[in-house]
């Protein structure tokens, strides 16, 4: 078992190095400028920082295409900055944790070069091959209308290679146990340098069985248990967070019956359902991904998000469903990616609605899980969809109203702030954000502040509490004799709303809410009777005074 649940309780913040702040002026961000921003984000209240792959890389799938996992590419510093940066993190108390991208390399790794070259090479047998050409190369494409097969004839070969992803990209075969050894190794590699977890890429194909006569994805779940007791001989606290857009019926194969595998996996079931729920007002497929998602083992936890650094994927709803999602956010055929997802940022999604953002983040702050948050979110970045593909989302943090946001002094930087507009830099920024008390950025640090206040929801079990509307959810979480209960107006217009908040201690018919002096009594019948104003929310503490005895207890 871990030794301390610190990820129960985190708020974790999602950058790359390359598009946060460039110390150097080159025009690429790198560790010395991240460095710099750290007091940022810890007031901002983030607990953990989650770094995208900065290890050396062509850079072909923005880093996801690894050429040394023993290094820091120099654009971004080297691996003195590293440990420069974990040190620094250290002494605010924040954490950190990095991509794991070992479904794959690049083809570019020398390991590949020497495989693909080399018949006699010990590296042969790292990647997936096949004499003939396999029967189905157009199967399983993970980006369709780009990537063409997952089979590649390699010409120095004369053989073909396996590549899940893009044809740059071969595939690790990671049941060979050499493979397997290197894979820790590089794990105890980064582990000594200071990081407390990874987000493991693309975990079901990491474990996935590979090769030409391999029919149907066959998982091998054990994998995960070996990586889960190698991190805990190195290093009690270090978790595997796992990215894993699978359905429910397989959440305790990846968590493990008694939460030996991985101790946290991205909810995507919640994150489609949110988008969808936002998108219509609908609340039940919501509750039902909700209800579906909730047993998971005790030390297990999810990771709950919005928007990431890929598409939105919406390839799990009905096609009824993602195309409600779509007609609301993503009308153009370009804002729409792979003919399942989104390519566009929160914010213009949502039309820069001051309200529905709130809400958006209200509610994903308080559902079940750990929150992890992308940079540009708190202050309401919007997207360039002149880039391709899922670039559009990738550009760089908007600091100030200086040339290029004030990410960097370069004149002609490769990726350029977003500039111009609802969401240039020159209005969307975060020099202008911090002087203005009323700001997105504010009201998210101050929610992010009564988040870490509220363990309940990290820690504690929850109900879905039946309430007279649909377009109103109502969770109400329980933790050591406190509960903690939350209320969001998914429609357009004012609403009341009927409750019962399932509690009946003493004191528990008064609602004290966290956010304002905006409390709630029951009524005669026991309900609450709230009137929400449009896309309004609620953050309560069932008991009122009463509950700061009751905690006293425990
Ligand atoms: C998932 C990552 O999130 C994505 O950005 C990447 O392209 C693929 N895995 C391949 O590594």
């Amino acid at each position: 078992m871990l030794n301390d649940l610190w990820y129960k309780n985190a708020i974790i913040y999602c950058l790359s190095v390359g598009t946060f702040l460039d110390a150097n002026g080159d025009g690429v961000g790198d560790f010395q400028g991240l460095m710099r921003r750290l007091d940022y984000l810890q007031g901002l209240g983030v607990t953990t920082i989650w770094l995208m792959p900065f290890q050396p890389s062509p850079g072909r799938d923005n880093g996801y295409d690894i050429s040394d996992y023993y290094n820091v590419d120099p654009k971004y510093g080297t691996l003195g900055d590293f440990a420069e940066f974990t040190h620094a993190c250290g002494e605010r108390g924040l954490r950190v944790i990095i991509d794991l991208v070992v479904n794959h390399t690049s083809d570019e790794h020398p390991w590949f070069k020497s495989a693909r070259s080399d018949p006699g090479s010990k590296y042969r047998d790292w990647y997936v091959w096949s004499d003939r050409k396999p029967s189905k190369v157009d199967d399983g494409v993970v980006f369709p209308g780009v990537q063409k097969s997952t089979w590649t004839f390699d010409k120095h070969a004369r053989r073909w290679y396996f590549h899940r992803f893009y044809e740059f990209q071969p595939d690790l075969d990671t049941a060979n146990p050499y493979v397997h050894a290197e894979l820790l190794k590089i794990m105890g590699f980064w582990i000594q340098l200071g990081v407390s977890g990874f987000r493991m890429d693309a975990v079901p194909f990491v474990i996935a069985a590979k090769g030409a006569k391999v029919r149907g994805h066959v998982e091998q779940y054990t994998m995960l248990r070996a990586f889960r007791e190698f991190l805990q001989w190195r290093e009690g606290n270090v978790i595997v967070l796992g990215e894993a857009n699978v359905l429910p019926d397989t959440d305790f194969e990846y968590f493990g019956d008694a939460g030996e595998r991985l101790p946290m996996m991205f909810n995507f079931q919640l994150n489609q359902n949110t988008f969808y729920t936002l998108a219509t007002g609908d609340t039940k497929p919501l509750k039902k991904a909700l209800l579906a998602t909730k047993p998971r083992p005790a030390t297990a936890q999810w990771g709950v998000f919005l928007r990431n650094h890929d598409e939105l994927d919406l390839g799990r709803l009905t096609p009824e469903a993602r195309e409600a999602v779509f007609a609301a956010f993503a009308p153009e055929p370009d804002m729409q990616l792979y003919g399942r997802g989104i390519r566009r940022r929160l914010a213009p999604m949502l039309s820069g609605d001051r309200r529905r953002l709130e809400l958006a983040y209200s509610l994903m702050l308080t559902l079940p899980g750990t929150p992890v948050i992308r940079y540009g979110d708190e202050i309401g970045m919007g997207d360039d969809l002149r880039r391709p593909e899922r670039e559009s989302t990738r550009t760089p943090m908007q600091w100030s109203a200086e040339p290029h946001g004030g990410f960097t002094k370069h004149p002609k930087p490769p990726v350029p702030a977003i500039s111009g507009g609802a969401y240039g830099f020159q209005r969307v920024n975060v020099a202008n954000q911090r002087r203005d008390p009323d700001s997105f950025l504010n009201w998210t640090e101050r929610v992010i502040r009564m988040r870490r206040e509220m363990p309940e929801i990290s820690w504690g079990d929850f109900e879905a509490l039946r309430t007279s509307r649909n377009d109103v959810l109502a969770l109400r979480y329980d933790w050591r004799n406190s509960s903690v209960l939350c209320v969001h107006n998914f429609g357009a217009k004012t609403c009341t709303v009927k409750f019962h908040s399932g509690c009946n201690g003493p004191g528990d018919e008064r609602l004290i809410n966290v956010l304002s002096d905006d409390h709630s009594q029951a009524g005669g019948d026991g309900r609450h009777t709230v009137v929400l104003e449009p896309y309004g929310y609620r953050w309560y503490r069932v008991g009122g005074l009463d509950y700061l005895l009751r905690r006293a207890e425990i």
